[in-house]
């Protein structure tokens, strides 16, 4: 069981991070990276709220129910943390389980592939415990089952025996809290989602917040860097975390390489010029999707899947890394149609905006 719960968590997956932010792979911004880029993310996690920066309204609506839980003595309500990649999802689970006081385990939709993965995880917990499955939208169907009773009841089934003689064993379980986290709640099927008695929605951080992060994590990391240097940064990270430390890191190499090793307002921003991040903090791969959608498709709308073939990305990835920042700038909307760009968008790649046509009204004005 102890495998199950390992073998995954912290090693999250398939992409090992190539930092040369070269070709398509500028996603190694936001995704999870390999082994080494983990253990250095780990690092820099804060353990309790007193370290987490930002996130105001579900940090006090979280420190309200794990207060009154400790206070009756019971499990505290089954969580589940939804948004974007990067933002502190994973993070926030551990600093339940320590501002509760209670043991922490963590495991991932993928890896619970039969259910005897699951049993053997929850059959593992202490009383109040908290189980954090991370990915919780790509559990298989038969898994969530089983998951079904032990939220609501704390107790699984479980088949003994084969053929004939099979049959279903009701296994009690501790009270626990299941800590879930997804990039979309609408990814979640109705079942699981009405079982969870507290749903948070993670937002983008603001610059002044993502300043503080890079100036915990600089100190943490030992790093000589100036205020405008941290500012600069921050200002560039696509209001995530993840990403602030990525190109802190990024940018302290350079400041070594390149400066003195310090890491003021000039180095930084030279560092990021040349990981062809740009003023706003877009990628590569964020002003490719607005360029073709602007120069291939005259703005919009235009179908995801069609959108996704003419910038060799999955679905997914789209609308999961690389939208979710693009709205939040007002670049792009998601429309019944399609996606469009907004004036917003053509303007930063400094196009003509879209033919007058598409603004009624204006054409009489002084006639
Ligand atoms: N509120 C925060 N304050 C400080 N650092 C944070 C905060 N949220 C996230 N981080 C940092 O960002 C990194 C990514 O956070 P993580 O919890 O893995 O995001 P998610 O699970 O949502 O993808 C972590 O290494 C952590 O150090
Ligand atoms: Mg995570």
């Amino acid at each position: 069981m102890d495998e199950v719960v390992s073998k995954r968590f912290g090693f999250d997956s398939d992409d090992s991070v190539d930092f040369t932010a070269d070709g398509a792979d500028s996603e190694w911004l936001v995704r999870s990276g390999s082994a080494t880029e983990d253990a250095f993310q780990n690092i820099l996690r804060p353990a309790r709220f007193a370290d987490y920066i930002g996130q105001e309204r579900v940090r006090e609506n979280l420190g309200i129910a794990i207060s009154a839980s400790t206070r009756r003595d019971e499990a505290l309500d089954h969580i589940l943390l939804y948004g974007p990649p990067g933002l502190g999802k994973t993070t926030l689970a551990a600093i339940i389980a320590n501002e509760r006081g209670v043991g922490f385990k963590a495991t991932s939709g993928p890896v619970l592939e039969k259910p005897g993965d699951l049993a053997a995880v929850l059959s593992g917990l202490q009383p109040f415990d908290v189980l954090f499955i991370d990915e919780i939208h790509r559990l298989n169907r038969v898994v969530e089952e089983v998951l079904y009773p032990a939220m609501e009841d704390f107790h699984i089934d479980i088949i003994v025996g084969q053929g004939p003689a099979a049959r279903s064993v009701k296994l009690n379980l501790p009270p626990f809290t299941l800590v879930g986290a997804t990039t979309r709640t609408g990814l979640l099927t109705a079942p699981l989602r009405d079982r969870f008695g507290i749903v948070e929605r993670m937002n983008f951080y603001t610059p002044d917040e993502l300043t503080e992060v890079v100036v915990r994590s600089a100190r943490l990391l030992d790093i000589r860097i100036e205020p405008t240097g941290a500012r600069e940064i921050a200002r560039r990270s696509r209001g995530t975390p993840r990403i602030a430390n990525r190109l802190l890191k990024r940018a302290r190499d350079f400041a070594e390489e390149r400066a003195d090793g310090v890491l003021s307002h000039e180095v930084a921003a030279a560092a990021l010029s040349l990981l062809e991040i740009d003023a706003l903090g877009l990628s590569r791969m964020d002003r490719e999707l607005i360029s073709v959608l602007i120069r291939k498709f005259q703005g919009g709308p235009v179908g995801l899947d069609t959108l996704g073939a003419a910038i060799h990305e999955d679905k997914v990835t789209i609308e999961d890394v690389y939208e979710p920042y693009l709205m939040e700038l007002g670049f792009l909307v998601r429309t019944p149609r399609g996606r469009q760009a907004t004036v917003l968008a053509w303007e930063h790649l400094g196009i003509a905006g879209p033919a007058p046509s598409a603004s009624p009204g204006f054409a009489d004005v002084g006639e």
